[in-house]
């Protein structure tokens, strides 16, 4: 009896000392790196010589609010210049917060294997310049409608080996940019579309057939905006097809 009162006293003051810790780090690799993904062997180009912050993620993750971001940037560049970021194998169930305070410019996000349950319009909002996303590899089962609504310039959607299996009946209307979306290995669909106009009007009847929204998803588009935090678990993107952006060539 005492022993597990004290196991249990041990784990309260152990979770209250975690608590008193809000925040989460990037440690970042930064450089000028050239991004692609491999789909099926192939290697789709994505962009060319951007500055970069690859990050693993130290702190106390429950809260994810980012406090710092790594200082080692290379010569006469800073935070504001950083133009993708790459989170790859961390443990970070919900989008990180306050990314934007440190890197406002961002134009590619790439979160891969990390465990997201969810993405949400609002993650995203702060980044209205993005063009690339990809979250490959998380735990996403339902996309929103609405998840790039602040996005208007996307081109680039990854969400492959996700459990996927509901998207938004208006997921493709805030997408009018689109040119490239991986839904591969996913639970309700098997497929992408790269640059290719044929393929991607095929990719949305699809999803459509297989992947429809649920009751809640409809009425959640009905109600807009109202009851947002409910569906935060909702949404989801992927980029690469396999499980990793790659920065090749790094340096060039
Ligand atoms: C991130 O973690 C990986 C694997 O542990 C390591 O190889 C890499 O150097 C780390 N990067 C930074 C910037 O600390
Ligand atoms: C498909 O997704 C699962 C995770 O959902 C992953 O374990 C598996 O490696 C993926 N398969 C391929 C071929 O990418
Ligand atoms: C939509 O709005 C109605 C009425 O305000 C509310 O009862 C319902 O829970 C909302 N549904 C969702 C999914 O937000």
């Amino acid at each position: 009896m005492s022993i597990s009162i004290k196991i249990i006293n041990i784990f309260i003051i152990f979770s209250f000392l975690i608590n008193l810790n809000h925040s989460i780090n990037f440690e970042c690799q930064y450089g000028y790196f050239r991004w692609a993904t491999k789909v099926d062997d192939k290697i789709i180009p994505i962009f060319k010589n951007q500055y970069s912050c690859v990050a693993n993620i130290t702190g106390v993750i429950a809260y994810n609010t980012v406090t710092e971001v790594s200082n080692n940037h290379l010569d006469g560049r800073s935070s504001s210049n950083v133009i993708v970021l790459k989170i790859f194998k961390q443990s970070l169930k919900k989008f990180p917060e306050n990314v934007e305070e440190f890197f406002p410019y961002l134009k590619a996000i790439f979160i891969n294997q990390c465990k997201l349950k969810s993405i949400a319009k609002n993650d995203l909002r702060p980044f209205e310049r993005l063009q690339f996303v990809s979250f490959t590899g998380n735990n996403i089962k339902n996309v929103n409608s609405d998840v790039f609504q602040y996005n208007p310039m996307i081109t680039f959607v990854g969400l492959g080996s996700n459990p996927i299996e509901h998207i938004g009946a208006k997921f493709f209307d805030h997408l009018k940019s689109l040119k490239t979306i991986i839904l591969s290995n996913n639970t309700c669909i098997d497929e992408k579309a790269i640059r290719n106009n044929e393929h991607l009007s095929q990719l949305k009847l699809d999803v459509a057939e297989k992947c429809p929204p649920t009751k809640e998803m409809l009425e959640y588009d009905k109600n807009g905006t109202k009851k947002r935090q409910f569906f935060r678990r909702a949404l989801g993107l992927e980029f690469l097809d396999d499980e990793e952006s790659s920065a090749i060539e790094s340096g060039l």
